[in-house]
């Protein structure tokens, strides 16, 4: 079928889906589910509240039609939704598809990533905020060390997977690892993204003063490494990349708070069950889920998705103010995927 390119309010079109796939998860980042908040009687969704694979396969197409070329599927950690490369082989099957990726904490890759590239996975992003055991375990809450993290970039290495390294950088904790990930990153090959602290959610306790921006880190990089900048792959790159001089591999920048990017935004978001979102940071979710469920037609959810999309004026990273950190209505990253 032919697409139909949906645009929004601000002439954004619809490009990419990321599909939460469950919102639980194996860590306890302090900056995505702080262990005081996600503790042992935290309320996760039940499994009968989340999409069935089949439910998934069948918007994703929807989607596609709408104009969608890449799925990212995000979690919590996706990889403990069970059997995900079935889910990955559902969608992979999917004609006009450009890519699918997972964002994953790396954990489990040793154990699924040959299955999941078989199964028609292109790339996966790790999450990795230090390469000390123990700074490392303090911020991910589970006092995992690193070892489990990079057997799993080893594992998706070898398993031929496309893997960019995610970086979350908070001032005053982990801002002495930066130049130790990008000398980890270059030694190995790996495509490194640091990430601006984002005021997602309402747990994080969230601070300006804890951001450290891009420029800072770029300042810092340019003492040890030449840097140079290169052009976006493709209208709406989330990351700023440059390139190490004389050398193929990037670094990129991910800079929701210092220098938004909502202008070419062309991200929609599906909570594991069954919520549109149409912005990181904002709370208010469209039901798809119950929709379908009534056994309405293909055509009918389109149409919805459709709808939904044409009203979309987020721009919340260009909006962000004092006033909007405190009292926007916020979603947990852990539930809306990142
Ligand atoms: P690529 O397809 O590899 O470019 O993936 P990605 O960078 O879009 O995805 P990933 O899940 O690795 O996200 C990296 C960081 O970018 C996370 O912190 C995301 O929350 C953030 N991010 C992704 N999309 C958006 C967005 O639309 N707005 C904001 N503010 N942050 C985003
Ligand atoms: N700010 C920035 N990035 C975050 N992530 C999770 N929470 C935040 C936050 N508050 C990152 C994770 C993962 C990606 C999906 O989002 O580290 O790499
Ligand atoms: Fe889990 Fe990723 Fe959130 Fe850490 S950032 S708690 S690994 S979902
Ligand atoms: Fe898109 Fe919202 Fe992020 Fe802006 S803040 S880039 S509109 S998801």
């Amino acid at each position: 079928m032919d697409k139909k390119y949906v645009k929004d309010q601000l002439n954004r079109p619809l490009k990419d889906l990321r599909i939460s796939v469950i919102d639980r998860c194996n860590f306890r980042c302090q900056y995505c589910m702080p262990a005081e908040v996600f503790g042992p009687d935290f309320a996760f969704l039940p499994k009968s509240e989340l999409l069935t694979y089949e439910e998934i396969e069948r918007l994703a197409k929807i989607f596609v039609e709408l104009g969608v070329e890449k799925i990212r599927l995000t979690g919590g950690e996706p990889l403990l939704r069970k059997d995900l490369p079935v889910l990955v082989k559902l969608l992979s099957q999917i004609n006009g598809l450009r890519d699918i990726g997972l964002t994953t904490n790396g954990v489990l890759l040793p154990k699924y990533a040959k299955e999941l590239k078989e199964a028609g996975l292109k790339r996966v992003n790790i999450s990795l905020d230090s390469l000390n055991d123990e700074l490392f375990g303090e911020i991910n809450g589970r006092n995992v060390g690193v070892k489990p993290v990079i057997k799993g970039i080893k594992a998706a290495q070898e398993a031929g997977l496309g893997v960019k390294i995610n970086m979350v950088v908070k001032k005053g904790l982990n801002d002495s690892e930066i130049v130790p990930m990008a000398k980890f990153c270059k030694e190995n090959n790996l495509q490194l993204r640091f990430i601006e602290f984002m005021d997602v959610g309402s747990t994080n306790g969230w601070k300006m003063d804890d951001v450290v921006t891009k420029k800072e880190i770029y300042d810092l990089l340019s003492k040890h490494y030449l840097l140079e900048p290169v052009d976006p792959d493709y209208f709406g790159e989330v990351a700023k990349r440059y390139r190490y001089e004389g050398s193929d591999l990037d670094v990129g920048f991910i800079t929701s708070v210092s220098e938004s990017f909502c202008s070419s935004c062309t991200r929609s978001r599906l909570s594991a069950n069954g919520q549109l979102f149409t912005c990181l940071f904002n709370g208010n979710g469209h039901d798809i889920r119950d929709f379908m469920r009534t056994g309405v037609s293909d055509g009918e959810i389109a149409d919805r998705i459709s709808s939904i999309w044409n009203g979309r004026t987020d721009r919340y990273s260009d909006e962000r103010t004092e006033e909007t950190v405190a009292n926007r209505k916020k979603i947990e990253m852990s539930y809306i995927g990142g």
